[in-house]
């Protein structure tokens, strides 16, 4: 699989972290929703025959304080069966293994820094009375081969695999520009919208290609990610109108902001059931979407800079590799934060989260596994 465009977050703990940017996360409770899918998976999982070994994965964990958030209620979710088993039964589940996996340049320290009060609460295998839990990390893309084959018995992942592996060709090239936008928007042209969905296809399938090798047979795969808002696109105007103010202040050149695109693709739910239908591997147990709306600040001074700071930890990243102007960071937060309090004081942003919960087949077209 071809190298994957980073965008991971500024790590640490400072304002612009992802510590601070998953708030946003938290607020909408993303990660709880995905809850009692967990729990059914490990439910369905333990009623067949409680592994010895039961193995996790979070994809695109990120470095705050939510990295552990996702897997720590599957533990729990896993203790809870446990307690449900006969005794003898329980007592065969020996040991639950995590791992934590995001992109290379993501902060695991930051993450790591949390795992001790996770072992503290999951960890009574140091008192004698449950399996032993150990937290391990993988850093790499999901968009390739994470673990050993026929190794994972449950991956999650939340509000992470919209992020493609890299932008659209065409758009990299020149061949279309997306101007006035950094992703599919309202205004972007039929081809610019067909191209980003076509990369989107093609790393959901090497997505589900992989975890198809890896997951066990009956094994699960729970998923989140950012959805098309009813029939509308997401919006990524207001990201490409604070670009083009600093550009008419001469911090960055207006070339570049019409070459700056994200790699990220916000589907619908058709599209998610067509990667799954195609690659075969795995049957649907749930695809549901909710939709909910981020009032602007009106006229809020800390919450325009709350929302501005969250805007630059999704961006900064990728701003300080595209333009070559001096505290991109600083200057894309103090822009956003004007808007914020300005014309876009009124905005509200529609969003949708789609949650996906998939069984790893015993036998599909591609034999009996
Ligand atoms: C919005 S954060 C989600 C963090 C966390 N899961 C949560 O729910 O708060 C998306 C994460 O996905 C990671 N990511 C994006 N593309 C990835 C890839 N190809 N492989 C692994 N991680 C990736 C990013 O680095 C980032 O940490």
């Amino acid at each position: 699989m071809a190298s994957v465009q980073s965008v991971s977050k500024i790590g640490g703990d400072g304002d612009e972290s992802n510590a601070k940017d998953s708030a946003f996360q938290r607020k909408q409770s993303v990660q709880n929703r995905l809850i009692p899918l967990l729990e059914t998976a490990i439910a369905e999982l333990c009623q067949e025959a409680v592994p010895g070994s039961i193995r996790i994965a979070d994809l695109g964990c990120s470095s705050g304080s939510n990295a552990l958030a996702l897997v720590s209620a599957v533990v729990t979710a896993v203790r809870h069966q446990l307690g449900h088993q006969p005794s003898s039964a329980a007592e065969r589940c020996y040991e639950i293994s995590v791992y934590l996996n995001d992109l290379p340049d993501n902060d695991f320290n930051a993450a790591f820094k949390a795992v001790p009060s996770f072992l503290r609460e999951h960890g009574e295998a140091a008192r004698g009375d449950g399996p032993l839990v150990m937290v391990f990390g993988a850093p790499g893309s999901f968009y390739g081969r994470l673990f050993p084959a026929k190794s994972m018995h449950l991956v999650c992942s939340s509000f992470s695999i919209h992020w493609l592996s890299k932008v659209p060709q065409e758009l990299v090239d020149g061949v279309l520009v997306n101007k006035g936008n950094v992703w599919v928007g309202t205004t972007s042209s039929p081809a610019v919208a067909a191209a980003y969905a076509r990369q989107f296809q093609s790393d959901f399938i090497h997505f589900l290609v992989s975890r198809a090798e890896e997951i066990v047979p009956g094994g699960s795969m729970v998923l989140s990610l950012a959805g098309k808002p009813d029939s509308q696109n997401m919006r990524s105007e207001f990201i490409a109108e604070v670009l083009q103010d600093m550009a008419s202040r001469g911090v960055i050149g207006a070339e570049e902001v019409d070459a700056y695109n994200v790699p990220l693709h916000a589907p619908c739910e058709d599209e998610l059931r067509r990667g799954v239908e195609l690659e075969g591997s795995f049957e649907i147990v749930c695809l549901e979407s909710y939709h909910y709306i981020v009032n602007g600040p009106r006229g809020d001074a800390t919450c325009s800079a709350e929302m501005a700071m969250a805007q630059c930890a999704m961006h900064e990243s990728m701003l300080v590799r595209h333009f070559p102007a001096d505290n991109i960071g600083v200057e894309f937060a103090k822009a956003a934060e004007a808007r914020f309090m300005g014309v876009a004081a009124e905005e509200d942003t529609r969003l949708a989260i789609l949650m996906l919960s998939l069984r790893r087949k015993k036998c599909s077209s591609h034999g009996c596994y």
